[in-house]
C-alpha cells in the first residue's frame, strides 16, 4: 500500500457541515468495531467456520449452533458475537457470567428471545452452578423447566423458549464445565495476530479516526502491541494524541517509538506489569520454576489477572515456559531485559 494509507475525510466533512468534526465524543471503541465477517481481519479459520455455518443456516431458515469462542482477552470475541447477530439479522442481547447470580437472571432473559436472536454470555466460564443447570435444556431443547414446591410437593413445569443461539465467551476454557461445553456446536479459539495482520487493523482503525500515517509507522505500532486488536486500538489513540501535540499529526515509526516510550510500553510491546512480572521469578526465584501464587503474592496483583492478561503473550514469545512444577523464564526474556543469563542463575 502506499504511504498516505491513512485517509483523511476531514475535508469532506468541513464541506458538508461548514466546520471540522469534533470526533472526540464519539463512542471510538465501539465505531472501531467491525460489524461484518468482511470487515473482521485475520483468524481465518474461525471467519470460514462461521460464515459456512452462518450461511447454511439461512438457507435451512434455522439459527445457527450454540458457538464458543475462547481466547485470551482483547482478540475479538465481543466483536465476533456482535458480527453473528449482524449477520443472521437477530437482536443481540449481551450478558455475563458474573451478573447470573440466580437461575430467575438467566430465565428472564431467554423467555424474552425471539426466533433467531443471539444470547452473549461473556466469561461464562463464571457462571453460578446453579444457573449453568438452566442452560442445558434451554441449549438443548430451546425449553426451560420450572421447578414448584419442594420435597414430595415438587412439580416441575416444562416452558418452551424460541430457537434463539447462545454466543458464549471465555478466557479460560478449562474452567468450563465438560456437559456445558459439550452443548456448544461451534467451538473455536482465538489466537493472537500475526504482524501483517495487526497492521491492517492499525489502518484500517486509522482511517476511521482520520489519523494519517506511514507503513513503518503501522509495523511499528502492530509490532509493539502484544499480538492483540484491542492493545493496538488503544496505542493508536496514544500515538495519535503524542503527533499531534508534540509532532506535525503523521505517525511515523519515530513518533510511535517515542509516543509508547512515554506509555511504558517497550519495543516488544512489553508493558510494565509484563516486565514486574518477568523480573520476579528472575530476582526473587533466580528463574523459576515457581508457583503462579508465589509470582503473585511477591507482585501484590491477582493470581488470575497474570494468567488472564500477563502469561498467555509472554508464553506465546517464549519468554516463560509451564511446567509441573511451575512457569520458568527463558534465556530470551534474560536477553530481552539485558541480564546476564550466567550472572543471574549463579548469583
Ligand atoms: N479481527 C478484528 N479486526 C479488526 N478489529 C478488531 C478485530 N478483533 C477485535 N478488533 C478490535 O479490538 C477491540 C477488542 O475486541 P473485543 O472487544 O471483541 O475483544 P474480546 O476478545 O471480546 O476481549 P475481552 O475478552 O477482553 O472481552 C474491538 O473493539 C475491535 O475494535
Ligand atoms: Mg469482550
Amino acid at each position: 500500500m502506499s504511504d498516505d494509507i491513512f485517509t483523511d475525510s476531514s475535508d469532506d466533512q468541513k464541506l458538508i457541515s461548514g466546520s471540522a468534526q469534533p470526533q472526540d465524543h464519539e463512542p471510538e471503541i465501539f465505531t472501531l468495531r467491525p460489524e461484518k465477517l468482511t470487515e473482521y481481519v485475520g483468524q481465518s479459520e474461525v471467519v470460514e467456520t462461521l460464515r459456512i455455518a452462518i450461511e447454511a443456516a439461512k438457507q435451512r431458515g434455522e439459527p445457527i449452533d450454540h458457538v464458543l469462542l475462547h481466547g485470551p482477552p482483547g482478540l475479538g470475541k465481543t466483536t465476533l458475537a456482535h458480527i453473528v447477530a449482524n449477520e443472521m439479522g437477530g437482536n443481540l442481547t449481551v450478558s455475563s457470567g458474573p451478573a447470573l447470580e440466580k437461575g430467575g437472571d438467566l430465565i428472564g432473559i431467554l423467555t424474552h428471545l425471539e426466533d433467531g436472536d443471539i444470547l452473549f454470555i461473556d466469561e461464562i466460564h463464571r457462571m453460578p452452578k446453579t444457573v449453568e443447570e438452566f442452560m442445558y435444556p434451554a441449549m438443548e431443547d430451546f425449553a426451560v423447566d420450572f421447578v414448584f414446591d419442594k420435597g414430595v410437593h415438587a412439580r416441575s413445569h416444562r416452558y418452551r423458549l424460541k430457537r434463539f443461539t447462545l454466543v458464549g465467551a471465555t478466557t479460560r476454557v478449562g474452567l468450563l464445565s465438560a456437559p456445558l461445553r459439550d452443548r456448544f456446536g461451534i467451538f473455536r479459539n482465538l489466537d493472537f495476530y500475526s504482524e501483517d495482520d495487526l497492521v491492517k487493523i492499525a489502518k484500517r482503525s486509522a482511517a476511521l479516526l482520520n489519523v494519517k500515517g506511514d507503513d513503518q509507522g503501522a509495523a511499528e505500532l502492530a509490532k509493539r502491541s502484544r499480538g492483540t486488536p484491542r492493545i493496538v486500538n488503544r496505542l493508536l489513540k496514544r500515538v495519535r494524541d503524542y503527533t499531534q501535540v508534540r509532532a506535525d499529526g503523521i505517525i511515523t515509526r519515530a513518533t510511535v517509538a517515542k509516543a509508547l516510550k512515554l506509555e511504558g510500553v517497550d519495543e516488544k510491546g512489553l508493558t510494565d506489569l509484563d516486565r514486574r512480572y518477568l523480573k520476579t521469578i528472575v530476582r526473587f526465584y533466580k528463574g523459576g520454576p515457581v508457583g503462579i501464587e508465589a509470582i503473585a503474592a511477591t507482585l501484590q496483583e491477582e493470581s488470575d489477572t497474570l494468567v488472564d492478561i500477563v502469561e498467555p503473550y509472554l508464553l506465546k514469545i517464549g519468554f516463560i515456559t509451564r511446567t509441573s512444577s511451575g512457569r520458568k523464564t527463558s534465556e530470551a526474556a534474560y536477553r530481552h531485559l539485558g541480564v546476564a543469563v550466567q550472572e543471574q542463575i549463579f548469583r
